[in-house]
């Protein structure tokens, strides 16, 4: 959701703020660095030139990395009905609080999060430290509403650190800036004090998820709602955050361009120059919602996934666990079929180029070097064509099996035949196409040759 299109919730944020009441002592608050101020936050090139000299380096892994999973977990996974039900229904804050003794993810929660992650095909993670309800999954000496102090009273984000580690899994940190449970997290709009208080709050909670998990490689901040770059401070807020994590990547979510952008529930803008991420959730909801049984299927996962890395983008797929961490089998389920896909098609989606090949419609194309890998989803039978390929093709096989596949390339058209007539793989079937260098397709050609005339 773009969070300058939210100005309904922007409106009933405020009104929250009044309803909750929330006294200000509870939140200790870090220590002041007595220089900074909000002019001093602007973008500053020196730094921003600086990170950029160290992206390629500090986001290799990344882009070839390709599938991330995305968990969304806090108190509203108790209630079961999505992430903003303290804001949606103007829940006053005792109300909201008085489902935190029952928030218990299992011991062993994340590393199931972590072998599922492994299992499906994906090569890092992104967990919401602290959502938008302003509840720490961490431990904090800045606040007590946090993971440890209460409900579990563990660190879920130590868990979950070493879980991913263990699998070898990168490691990223959910962040929301907005914050509906702090008095400041509102007040900060109209109030200077306020927005100092909160700023120092901010930052120092990231320090500290900075500072206590040893490496990390993302962060992902949400939600700047509702201060702008410099009410955040964000430059000085990136600025500690490469300082304290050299290599560590950001994206563009405190209002500055970061290393990379997140389009929300759709694929990426493939043509632009930029890093992105596309985030998608498994069913319509990325905290848990006990009715929301509208799951993607593999054969959906997959095909998103194929188009973010023919885009040039990566995948961070959303699960919502419940209050104990487990996860609802009907992802799990979709989860391994795709981690099947993965096993035996990966090749095809790591580390690729970015494509330019796109048509027949019912399949979709990812490319490496002079391979263009070709991926079916609605199997046609028989004998499959692409128009308007302009390299020379060498040889053709099923990229799960190995199996050589006969071919013929003729004018503008490279027919794949002796076909069976159901799909030799689920839920998608990818041809390894070698060619005689990178492949291109140029389908004017096609038209301007008027091909269909003479075959
Ligand atoms: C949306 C949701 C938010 C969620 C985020 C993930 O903005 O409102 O709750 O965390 O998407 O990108």
């Amino acid at each position: 959701m773009d969070a300058d299109t939210l100005s309904r919730r922007q409106v009933l944020l405020g009104l929250g703020a009044t309803l909750t009441g929330a006294g200000l002592s509870a939140y200790a608050q870090p220590p002041s660095p007595t220089s900074q101020t909000a002019a001093s936050s602007m973008p500053d090139d020196a730094t921003q030139g600086s990170q950029a000299a160290t992206r390629a380096r500090r986001m290799e892994w990344w882009h070839q990395a390709r599938f991330g999973m995305f968990i969304h977990i806090g108190i509203y996974s108790v209630i079961e009905r999505k992430e903003w039900i303290l804001q949606e229904e103007a829940m006053p804050l005792s109300e909201y609080e008085s489902f935190v003794p029952d928030y218990q993810p299992a011991p062993d929660a994340a590393r199931g999060w972590a072998r599922l992650a492994k299992q499906s095909g994906m090569h890092y993670m992104v967990l919401t430290a602290k959502h938008h309800e302003g509840f720490c999954n961490f431990e904090s000496a800045l606040t007590p509403y946090n993971a440890v102090a209460e409900g579990p009273h563990r660190d879920l984000v130590r868990e979950y650190v070493s879980a991913a580690r263990e699998e070898g899994l990168r490691v990223g940190i959910y962040y929301s800036l907005m914050d509906w449970h702090h008095p400041d997290g509102a007040r900060c709009a109209h109030d200077e004090a306020a927005r100092k208080r909160f700023v120092e709050y901010t930052h120092g909670l990231i320090r500290e998820l900075l500072t206590n998990y040893g490496k990390i490689d993302i962060l992902w901040y949400d939600m700047p709602i509702p201060l702008d770059a410099q009410g955040w401070e964000s430059q000085r807020m990136n600025e500690m955050v490469f300082a304290l994590q050299p290599d560590i990547i950001v994206n563009d979510r405190n209002k500055l361009p970061g290393d990379f952008t997140t389009p929300e529930q759709t694929i990426g803008d493939t043509n632009i120059k930029r890093a992105w991420e596309s985030c998608m959730t498994i069913n319509e909801s990325w905290g848990y919602e006990r009715a929301d049984l509208n799951w993607k299927d593999s054969r959906t996962i997959v095909r998103n996934l194929i188009d973010c890395s023919a885009g040039g983008g990566n995948y961070l797929l959303n699960i919502g666990p419940r209050k104990d961490g487990s996860v609802p089998a009907a992802s799990v389920e979709v989860l391994r079929e795709v981690g099947v896909w993965i096993e035996a098609n990966g090749e095809s989606i790591f580390a690729t180029d970015r494509c330019t090949v796109d048509s027949p419609f019912y399949a979709s194309y990812t490319q490496k070097g002079n391979v263009l890998y070709m991926h079916i989803h609605f199997w046609p039978g028989t004998y499959i064509a692409i128009g308007g390929l302009t390299t020379e093709v060498r040889s053709v096989k099923y990229l799960k099996s190995g199996t050589p596949v006969r071919f013929e390339q003729k004018d503008l058209r490279v027919r794949l035949v002796d076909l069976p007539l159901e799909a030799p793989d689920f839920p998608i079937t990818t041809f390894a196409i070698e060619c005689s260098s990178p492949p291109t397709q140029d389908q004017n050609l096609v038209s301007e040759n008027r091909v269909r005339l003479h075959v």
